[in-house]
């Protein structure tokens, strides 16, 4: 077993029984989230430990559902959105790595059965609802009863932003101090915005030009920019907690907005250059900025790819479908 394989065995079995008993079929949904104040940065690539902490809102029923059962052949079996997938996909062993690590070497064939609500159109990633279901599935199916923040901390080494996805509403992502990452994983906040609103402006839905796990240890191993990012990261997130609670939108917004800028920044300075953003991600960033200047209060939380996102409050929403006619509205804290 590699050194990075023996680690991660040996945080789940921190957090899992040694022994998994026989499971039953179980069913999972998580929501996708957007992060607020961003995690850019790992600060221990194997147990996927940021170097920051950061902040999301869950996109209320927009998201992954998962159903985990035993399978009905003697290996595993993987289906995305009902097509059955070869074990080679990259998709499919993304997710049977990280299940044959919960398994912890046991022999359970599964069948893993998963269905994103996301439309392709809209550009979301599904990495954060994706994990976050199957790790919800995978403890029903074998009737664990893991805290969320337990299996917030196994979503982690699936993908960093999968912590974020066990709630709804806002969510803060702790970055812990442990060496043994048992510290890093997600608290909800006790707070809800029922006017908040996301538009979801398509630029670019095809797969993006390199993957946020690429793009963190390319940043953070060449971009002489980034020694200044987690501190300030680290503030911004303090500064959107508190905007959230005293439900001052302005603070959250303009926080949100110049903490991705200043995570694109990050990104540009790297050797050589990494932008996400595309022609027409400038010209929607442009258009917003000019409509601010005459009162529009909307916020753009660039994530690492080229589709735009605004946060505003339900009263701005006539404003944004006039500007920007393709964008998807999502309603976060609407009632489900
Ligand atoms: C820009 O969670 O996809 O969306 O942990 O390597 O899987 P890995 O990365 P991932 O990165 C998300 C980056 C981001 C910011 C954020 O969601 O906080």
């Amino acid at each position: 077993m590699s050194e990075t394989a023996q680690k991660q065995a040996a945080f789940f079995a921190g957090i899992l029984p040694l022994r998994l008993p026989a499971p039953r079929a179980a069913v999972a949904f998580a929501p996708s989230n957007i992060a607020l104040g961003k995690y850019w940065g790992k600060r221990d690539d194997t147990l996927n430990l940021p170097c920051n902490s950061s902040l999301s809102v869950s996109l209320g029923s927009m998201g992954t559902t998962t159903k985990v059962s035993p399978a009905n052949a003697q290996k595993d079996e993987v289906i995305f959105n009902e097509r059955a997938l070869e074990a080679e996909n990259p998709f499919a062993s993304k997710i049977l790595r990280f299940t044959s690590l919960f398994r912890q070497g046991q022999t359970i064939p599964l069948r893993i059965e998963t269905e994103n609500s996301i439309p392709t159109a809209a550009g979301l990633a599904s990495s954060a609802s994706g994990f976050a279901a199957l790790v919800s599935a995978l403890d029903a199916a074998f009737s664990l009863d893991l805290s969320k923040e337990q299996q917030s901390c196994l979503a982690r080494i699936g993908s960093g932003s999968a912590t974020r996805s066990f709630w709804q509403g806002f969510v803060r992502w702790d970055r812990g101090n442990l060496q043994d990452g048992t510290d890093s994983y997600a608290v909800p906040l006790h707070a809800t915005l029922p006017e908040f609103r996301i538009a979801i402006i398509p630029v670019d839905t095809g797969p993006k030009s390199q993957s946020s796990r690429d793009g963190m240890n390319h940043t953070v191993s060449s971009s002489p920019l980034f020694s200044s990012w987690p501190d300030r990261a680290e503030a911004d997130c303090k500064i959107i907690e508190q905007a959230i609670m005293e439900r001052d939108f302005v603070m959250l917004g303009e926080t949100a907005e110049a903490n991705a800028l200043a995570m694109h920044a990050t990104m540009m300075a790297a050797r050589p250059a990494l932008c996400y953003l595309k022609h027409e991600s400038w010209r929607a960033l442009e258009t917003l900025w000019s409509a601010r200047k005459d009162g529009l209060q909307a916020y753009a939380p660039m994530d690492a790819g080229a589709n735009v996102k605004l946060i505003f409050l339900q009263d701005q929403e006539a404003d944004i479908k006039s500007l920007f006619p393709n964008a998807t509205i999502i309603e976060p804290f609407r009632e489900r």
